[in-house]
């Protein structure tokens, strides 16, 4: 009897992982069919498909994913850099405009890109001339940006082509993980990334980040994207109304490396408590800053956050013709208010459109530049046994 019980739970058995695999290729087979624009429906649900996107120099093929949600927002994300190459937004009639800057296939990623819409690690902004200390060990960093270190170095996480995992839904996600190696760049310890994307029901795009590593080292993640509220083949973005949740900033040194004063915006060109035009005061050639940025190019230390958890308001920007807003929010204590200074029509982006100087900004939520070398701003170790955690939301909507 008791022979007759095991052979009976044993077919049982052997019937279910049968079928589990069976059903497993068949939900295989359903999620891979062929639309007619020769993108790739990943499942029943239309919200999340794929392309080619172009071949690396080594071969491998990049991917693009398109994530769409019910109000008919569109973003585009290629898996190499992690890099937001589309996102289409409504104006106040309700017309949708890429508002953001890229090119059109993976070569114009390879060949001139200024960091569009990337995800940037190890460090996000400079670190001085490449070096710092950590627990008593120096590490020397490619040097990329004159004597300093700009985000992550010669190959840094926007120049690399992540594993990419699809996941369709009402809010559809892209989930990206990439190893960086103990030594990369210059720095210490296996770091495991994910980055994942996620398009909102609400016109919002949310993008978390987590990092674990094998030796203690320094993280700061960050999104680089070049936004024009205008539409990007519609010119600079002087008139759009900038308020930023900050009342200090970091001043630079003309390398542009923080000199490690926090200075009350109040009273000089980087008070943006009050929305006002980015355009306003960009070109006040008395003011050292912005001489040494030729524009706008600091970190913003935002207000504490009113609520304990959650995310904090960085700013928010109003384009007063097309009536777009974006709003962001974060975990992260600054944002990089950077201005398009370095563009200067040596690029010709998406539908050949050229990009000159200020046709388009980007709010980097990060920690403070520089960091591992000042003890008075905010920590950017991470240590084995720790999880690196961050968060931002883009928020779109009309006036
Ligand atoms: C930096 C700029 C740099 C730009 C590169 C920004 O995050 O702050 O100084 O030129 O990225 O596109």
């Amino acid at each position: 009897m008791a022979n007759f019980i095991k052979k009976y739970l044993n077919l049982a058995c052997y019937a279910l992982i049968f079928s589990t695999v069976t059903s497993a290729c068949q939900n295989q087979e359903q999620t891979q069919t062929e639309n007619s624009d020769n993108t790739v429906k990943l499942t029943e649900q239309t919200n999340i498909t794929q392309q080619e996107f172009g071949k690396m120099p080594d071969g491998r093929m990049a991917m693009l994913y398109t994530l769409r949600n019910a109000e008919g927002m569109e973003v585009k994300i290629t898996n190499y850099g992690g890099t937001i190459t589309h996102w289409t937004a409504p104006d106040k009639n309700g017309k949708y405009e890429d508002v953001v800057l890229g090119h059109d296939s993976l070569s114009g990623y390879l060949t001139a890109s200024p960091y569009f819409g990337c995800i940037i690690g190890r460090y996000g902004n400079r670190i001085a001339k490449g070096k710092f200390t950590l627990e008593g060990q120096t590490y020397t960093l490619a040097v990329n940006n004159g004597e300093n270190h700009l985000h992550g170095g010669l190959q840094g996480f926007d120049k690399v082509l992540w594993e990419a995992t699809p996941i369709d839904g009402e809010e559809p996600a892209l989930k990206l993980t990439y190893l960086s190696k103990d030594g990369e760049e210059g720095y210490p310890g296996n770091l495991q990334v994910e980055v994942t994307y996620r398009l909102q029901k609400d016109n919002a795009l949310r993008i978390d980040y987590q990092a674990t590593t094998d030796k203690t080292t320094v993280v700061n993640l960050t999104n680089h994207t070049y936004f024009n509220l205008l539409g990007h083949t519609e010119g600079d973005i002087l008139g759009h109304e900038l308020m930023l949740n900050a009342s200090a900033f970091l001043p630079v040194d003309k390398t542009m490396i923080p000199t490690g004063e926090i200075r009350p915006v109040k009273g000089t060109v980087f008070d943006f408590t009050q929305s006002t035009p980015i355009g306003a005061r960009i070109n006040d050639t008395k003011d050292e800053q912005i001489k040494f940025g030729i524009g706008y190019d600091h970190s913003w230390v935002l207000n504490p956050p009113t609520e304990k958890d959650g995310l904090n308001l960085v700013g928010k920007v109003v384009e007063p013709n097309s009536g777009r807003i974006l709003e962001i929010f974060t975990t992260e204590p600054a944002v990089q208010f950077y201005t398009g200074n370095f563009l200067n029509g040596s690029i010709t982006g998406k539908r050949g459109v050229v990009y000159k100087q200020r046709y388009g900004f980007c709010l980097e939520t990060q920690h403070y530049p520089d960091s591992p070398n000042k003890k008075n701003f905010p920590s950017t170790v991470l240590k084995p046994n720790e999880t690196y955690q961050t968060s931002t939301l883009h928020r779109f909507s009309v006036n």
